[in-house]
């Protein structure tokens, strides 16, 4: 507990140290004693200050390596940011500004992203850019180190924990590994968050766990433990359990994962069957680009801890954005390499 409060504190004052870098305080303090530093323009000033204090750029060097307005804009010059808005749709979730850092490892830099309401979404965007850590912030079990994300229009960092456990239920969430409970069968893993979270009679259980299995498919395997199951099947009761509760806000984390091409297909379809019937916000969480050409109606592309574009799945598919093409497309040429 205390080495985590360390660590934040220590990451409060990088980031103090870079901000206040990366709006000159530093090299202010340093450069300009005189404040002459204001009379000419950036660019002249930066080489002649080098050759007058040659160390100070010895000592400046750590945190401007990130500060440098230059070198920031380089890389998010891809990042549009564009939002090409759902008309008359509103957010279901909204993120913004958010921050995460793992320690040294910024992986949330200004993420600004909304969920429009009543659509299929999906977060596409490399290995390792932090989909699943987005996902973990809707839902109240990590943190943003500065910004919020708003659920409804209510900040869910700022929940107080009761709060927070009646806003869960607004949620399923379908995890990337289907989280399923080894030791229940499929029936229990499907009537669990039901026992949890509302006081239904186990009758009323059986009706809700029964339908929900038939509708994905699994209404004759009640009794099989999940270690029975193939990796299809242990999604699609994933899909089920995450559905029991009516949910209006349905995370999905990589649902094809692991799925053969026609199991992905058929997993795509049922997604989309489901939301028809029941509507509600999706979220999709993929890397799949033919899972995102088939269900999504909503796309937001992240990498480097921000979203590059978002929009209407057809205004992405057709984006300018070289990285945007190249991603969407799957080429090898383009702004994205293996990082
Ligand atoms: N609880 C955690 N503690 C420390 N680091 C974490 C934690 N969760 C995620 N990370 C780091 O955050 C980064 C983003 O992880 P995340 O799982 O969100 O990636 P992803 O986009 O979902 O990737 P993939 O497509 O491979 O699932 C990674 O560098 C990961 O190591
Ligand atoms: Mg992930």
């Amino acid at each position: 507990m205390s080495r985590d409060s360390d660590k934040d504190r220590l990451d409060d004052d990088q980031r103090d140290y870079a901000t206040a870098a990366e709006q000159g305080d530093v090299m202010g303090e340093i450069d300009d004693p005189s404040g002459e530093k204001d009379l000419y323009p950036e660019a002249e000033v930066e080489p002649e200050t080098r050759a007058l204090e040659p160390r100070v750029s010895v000592v400046s060097e750590q945190p401007d390596a990130a500060a440098v307005p230059g070198a920031d804009e380089d890389e998010f010059r891809w990042h549009t940011e564009a939002r090409h808005a759902v008309e008359g749709v509103e957010d279901a979730v909204e993120f913004i500004d958010v921050h995460k850092a793992f320690g040294r490892n910024e992986v949330l830099r200004g993420l600004n992203l909304g969920i429009p309401e009543g659509k299929i979404s999906m977060i596409l965007g490399p290995s390792g850019t932090g989909k699943s850590v987005c996902i973990k912030h809707m839902v109240g079990l990590l943190y943003p180190d500065q910004g919020d994300i708003l659920v409804h229009g209510e900040s869910v960092p700022n929940m107080v924990d009761d709060d927070l456990f009646e806003m869960r239920k607004k949620f399923g969430v379908l995890f990337q590994d289907g989280a399923l409970f080894g030791s229940m069968n499929l029936y229990d893993n499907v009537a669990f968050p039901l026992r949890q979270h509302t006081d239904k009679g186990e009758e009323e259980i059986a009706d809700i766990v029964n339908r929900r299995l038939r509708e994905v498919g699994l209404g004759s395997s009640n009794d099989k433990m999940p270690n029975e199951l193939s990796g299809g099947m242990r999604k699609r009761a994933g899909f089920a359990r995450a559905l029991v509760l009516d949910p209006e806000i349905v995370l999905f984390d990589e649902p094809d994962s692991g799925l053969d091409p026609v199991r992905t297909a058929l997993l795509c379809e049922l997604i989309k069957e489901v939301h028809a019937e029941n509507g509600g916000a999706y979220v999709v969480i993929t890397h799949d680009i033919a899972s995102a050409r088939r269900v999504a109606e909503f796309i937001a592309v992240l990498w480097r801890g921000r979203i590059v574009e978002s929009g209407p799945a057809r205004d992405l598919f057709a984006s300018e954005n070289p990285f945007v093409r190249q991603f969407l497309s799957g080429e090898s040429q383009g702004p994205l390499g293996m990082e």
